[in-house]
């Protein structure tokens, strides 16, 4: 039987050990206080390092936290802005219905930051009932080249990936936090403190830490219909 073919009867009887690992990932929500040893967020931060980019620019900066007073610094920063959203368009409050042509107005020029799923995250984290960083004890922060060729978002995105899946192949829990980009967005502090300049700018971070429990497993997702086109037919696929 050539390579191919032992490849493809291998797949009949179950996952690759990727695959596995992209099924199984869950967004971790609650960590262990014990810092994750140095060596293997070398090794998260080498596969981040190692992921595809357009013309290879890796426009990139990692920026790796292991300070509890940063991490809380850029939580309490980033709930100081989420109050001050909240107390400024929340018009669902009984007796706050004015705010509504406020919120209808940021809503037009910021539909991404206050599309009610946001939005209600914003709220959360304002009343401290969604945390930032979940207690992690170490956070991966990805700034993106501004300058990169073509969509920078989307190699930081590849890249951290790359870094979210190595790290659940080791036991570990992450969870993508873009929240923290009202810190930076908003206010200078953390630019300054952690000597963030042109061109570089946040993307999105990373919490990392050992997960609470076994929150790693299979569940069901909604599926999206895909078109398959073949031999001049086109069946839509799920
Ligand atoms: C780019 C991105 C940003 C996210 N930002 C946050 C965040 O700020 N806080 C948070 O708790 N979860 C955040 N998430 C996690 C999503 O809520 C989560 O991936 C989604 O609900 C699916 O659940 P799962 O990761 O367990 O499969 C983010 C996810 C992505 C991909």
């Amino acid at each position: 039987m050539a390579n191919h073919e032992q490849a493809v009867e291998r797949l009949k009887t179950g996952w690759t050990p990727t695959e596995e690992v992209i099924l199984k990932r869950r967004s971790v929500r609650m960590y262990k206080k014990e810092q994750v040893p140095e060596f293997m967020v070398k090794r998260i931060l080498e596969a981040g390092r190692f992921a595809p980019s357009a013309g290879n620019g890796q426009p990139w900066k990692f920026v790796v936290l292991r300070e509890p007073e940063i991490i809380q610094g850029v939580t309490e920063t980033t709930i100081q802005i989420c109050k001050i959203f909240k107390s400024l368009i929340d018009y669902r409050i009984p007796g706050k219905r004015w705010r509504l042509p406020i919120a209808k107005l940021n809503i037009l020029f910021k539909p991404a930051d206050l599309h009610p799923m946001p939005f209600g995250a914003v709220t959360l984290i304002a009343d401290r009932k969604l945390g930032l960083y979940h207690g992690a004890p170490t956070v991966i922060m990805i700034f993106k080249d501004v300058r990169g060729i073509s969509n920078p978002d989307l190699d930081c995105g590849i890249a951290g990936q790359n870094m979210v899946l190595t790290a659940h192949s080791m036991g570990l829990g992450t969870c993508w936090v873009s929240f923290a980009k009202l810190a930076f967005q908003y206010t200078g502090k953390w630019k300054k403190r952690l000597g963030i300049q042109y061109p570089y700018k946040f993307t999105t971070s990373l919490a990392i830490g050992w997960p609470v429990g076994e929150p790693d497993a299979m569940i069901s997702r909604p599926t999206h219909e895909v078109d398959w086109y073949e031999n001049g037919i086109k069946t839509v696929v799920h």
